[in-house]
């Protein structure tokens, strides 16, 4: 068994879930999620804008569906963070990796409230959790798929370095139509750290 066979066979879910910390860059704060969060994120993530470019996600989106999304997160096998400006309580966001322990990879996905588009706070938060996914779960690559037409995210992921993969034929299906693909991916041997984030700190609840 090889150096990442070894580590990742060991992870359970709950593991992961243990690993994941508060983690503070210059203006965000990235937590675990709360029952507390059930409206804002209802509200937030149930923004057409917002749905229309997630591929797992129900629409219209309920408070049972945030409830039930933050009580399954223990068996997601996701490392998932709620996104808070600095000192605050109050979610703008999410952002996550789904872990493929076997294989030492992970994909990225995040969105932002729609009032809290265009502040680079996509970007920053991104950045943290890639340095997470190499530094701390000793990730041998980390990728990401955005719709074609979702410039908006290609950008963010263009920023964080990564680099364009391909793109799918239209076979994904959402909201009844057939939508191309874009992947993005980052190895860890192309990864240089950023400045660490300001403080790492194990969550505790
Ligand atoms: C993707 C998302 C999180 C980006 O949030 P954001 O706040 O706009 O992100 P940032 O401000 O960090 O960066 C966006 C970048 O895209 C650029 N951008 C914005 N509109 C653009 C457009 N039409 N064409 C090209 N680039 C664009 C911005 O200029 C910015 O780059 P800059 O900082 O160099 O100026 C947000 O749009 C969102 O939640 N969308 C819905 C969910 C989603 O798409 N999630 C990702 C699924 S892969």
């Amino acid at each position: 068994m090889d150096r990442t066979e070894a580590a990742y066979a060991a992870y359970s879910v709950a593991t992961i879930q243990m690993l994941v910390p508060t983690i503070t860059t210059e203006r965000l704060t990235l937590r675990a999620y709360e029952l507390g969060d059930v409206r804002e994120l209802t509200h937030l993530i149930g923004a057409r804008e917002v749905a229309a470019n997630l591929l797992r996600l129900p629409y219209p989106y309920s408070e049972q569906d945030a409830r039930a999304f933050i009580c399954a997160t223990e068996q997601s096998g996701e490392a998932r963070f709620a996104v808070a400006l600095s000192g605050q309580e109050r979610l703008i966001g999410g952002i996550g990796l789904r872990i493929q322990p076997a294989q030492a990879r992970a994909e990225l996905g995040y969105w932002l409230g729609l009032p809290y588009w265009g502040c680079g706070y996509a970007t920053e938060a991104a950045r943290a959790v890639i340095a997470y996914g190499f530094d701390i779960l000793e990730l041998d690559s980390i990728h990401a798929s955005v719709f074609r037409e979702n410039v908006r995210s290609a950008e963010v992921l263009r920023k964080i370095g990564m680099r364009p993969e391909g793109c799918s034929r239209p076979r994904v299906l959402k909201w009844n139509r057939f939508v191309d693909l874009e992947l993005y991916g980052i190895m860890r041997a192309e990864w240089k750290s950023p400045p660490a984030p300001r403080a790492w700190r194990p969550h505790t609840s």
